[in-house]
């Protein structure tokens, strides 16, 4: 079936909402706002529609051609078509959408917007599928389970890319990913360098290891098995056990493991440590409930009134790290980061009557809901939620709300230029 309409806005997930002339909402992909487009229906889910674009009748002034070749098969962006500057303002309104859609009354108080600088080239880790049959590493198609080959991606920087062109000829990782079914490679921003680790069902030749090792670019190689430490560094000298490094907004020196987390762009990462910084707020006794390696603990160190800092993180080697950057650095006596849950931590906090004046919580996509019971009775001031999810930020800030913490300020940073994807940082205050 085949339908003329025209867009009304982008929502979150990237594809655009429209309405067909029987009112009905359908969903179309690749489009603009105020776009006017012949669509045809692909499937009809009786409550709403998707559709695909057949012909573009009024473009919008926005619209540009993708300069990714893979665009609209690889299910990684969704917004190349896109001028960078009008991503922006798209993500801006998923922003405002989402907080009302979901039920926000109140002001929604988005202090600023910050772009990337780097519209392409700024991630700093591509995790690839491996598939060996025909030998390839790449995303997933865009609505499929399949493998889609990469040989080059415009959102990873120069470095990652020139050692994914050497990574396809070099015979021994063509050997070694035959039992191989995911591959990251990392940069070390302040050596040049890139890590590489890849997962494996059985025990690598250190031969074929060695031979990897003839990429220029790869500082070190690690290899996981189920169940296991990641195997490494290979070269077992590799400086600082094979870990990355990164430059906080203090210089001082973050030192990762292969595999451990990193936000993917640098830049904006260190944008939001100055955003928070700039608060300027006052407190004594900091706990994050998801501190990773200490990525947003350390710029708040230079407090001076600051009388505990605790960080808790379920990733064993995030907090191995955290550590070890703390060391490096000689400041391990004003830190507590410790391997457990953030559940288990505000239990301990409750049984142990401690209390914060800042809290911050950094969860992984799916939000942290499970936490909110116990949080009132540990987070006595401030809350700093970072979240790269915007419903379950708002689901969560709903609850917030419900708890007496007020939402004082929020800003929007674009982590991932051609996705719909942003982070979002929010402030939030305990009222009475
Ligand atoms: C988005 S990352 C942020 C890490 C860190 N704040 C950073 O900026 O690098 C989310 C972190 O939450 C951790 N995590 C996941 N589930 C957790 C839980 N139940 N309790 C504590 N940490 C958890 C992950 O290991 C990961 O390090």
């Amino acid at each position: 079936m085949q339908s003329v309409l025209k867009v009304e806005k982008i929502i979150f997930g990237g594809n655009g909402l429209a309405h067909l002339p029987d009112g009905k909402v359908v969903f179309i992909p690749y489009v603009i706002p105020e776009e006017v487009l012949q669509v045809r229906i692909i499937k009809d889910y009786g409550d709403y529609a998707e559709a695909e674009v057949e012909k573009i009748l009024e473009a919008s002034p926005y619209r540009r051609k993708a300069p990714c070749s893979y665009y609209g098969i690889c299910g990684g962006c969704q917004l190349q078509h896109i001028l960078y500057s009008y991503q922006i303002k798209i993500k801006e309104e998923i922003l405002f959408d989402t907080f009302r859609r979901l039920g926000w009354k109140e002001e929604i108080p988005l202090e600023k917007v910050v772009s990337s600088s780097k519209e392409f080239n700024y991630r700093n880790r591509l995790r690839f599928h491996v598939e060996n049959d025909k030998f390839k590493m790449g995303f997933v198609k865009r609505k499929t389970h399949e493998v889609l080959k990469i040989e080059k991606c415009l959102l990873g920087e120069d470095i990652l890319n020139r050692v994914i062109a050497q990574l396809y000829k070099n015979p021994s990782w063509i050997k070694l990913s035959y039992y191989s079914k995911r591959i990251k490679i990392e940069t070390s921003p302040e050596e040049d360098k890139v890590t590489l680790i890849f997962w494996t069902a059985v025990e690598p030749f250190k031969e074929d290891i060695k031979e990897l090792l003839s990429i220029e670019e790869l500082k070190a190689v690690f290899y996981w098995m189920k169940g296991r430490r990641p195997e490494g560094p290979f070269p077992e000298k590799s400086s600082y056990g094979g870990r990355r490094i990164f430059k906080n907004i203090d210089n001082l020196f973050y030192y990762v493991q292969p595999g451990v987390f990193v936000q993917a762009n640098w830049e904006i990462n260190c944008a939001i440590m100055e955003t928070i910084r700039s608060w300027d707020l006052s407190f004594e006794r900091v706990l994050d409930l998801h501190a990773g390696m200490g990525n947003f603990l350390f710029p708040l160190l230079h407090e001076k009134e600051v009388k505990k800092f605790l960080g808790v993180d379920t990733d064993l080697r995030a907090i191995e790290d955290g550590l070890y950057t703390a060391e490096k650095a000689g400041i391990n006596g004003r830190f507590d980061l410790r391997n457990i849950s953030a559940m288990e931590a505000l239990y301990e906090a409750v049984k142990e009557g401690e209390e914060f004046d800042l809290v911050l919580l950094d969860p992984p996509r799916g939000g942290c809901k499970e936490l909110m019971r116990l949080l009132p009775e540990v987070a006595k001031k401030y809350i700093i939620y970072i979240s790269c999810d915007i419903p379950t930020l708002v689901r969560d800030l709903l609850i917030l709300r419900k708890l007496n913490y007020e939402l004082i300020k929020l800003s929007l940073f674009d982590m991932f230029p051609q996705t719909y994807h942003f982070e979002t940082v929010a402030l939030l205050e305990r009222k009475g």
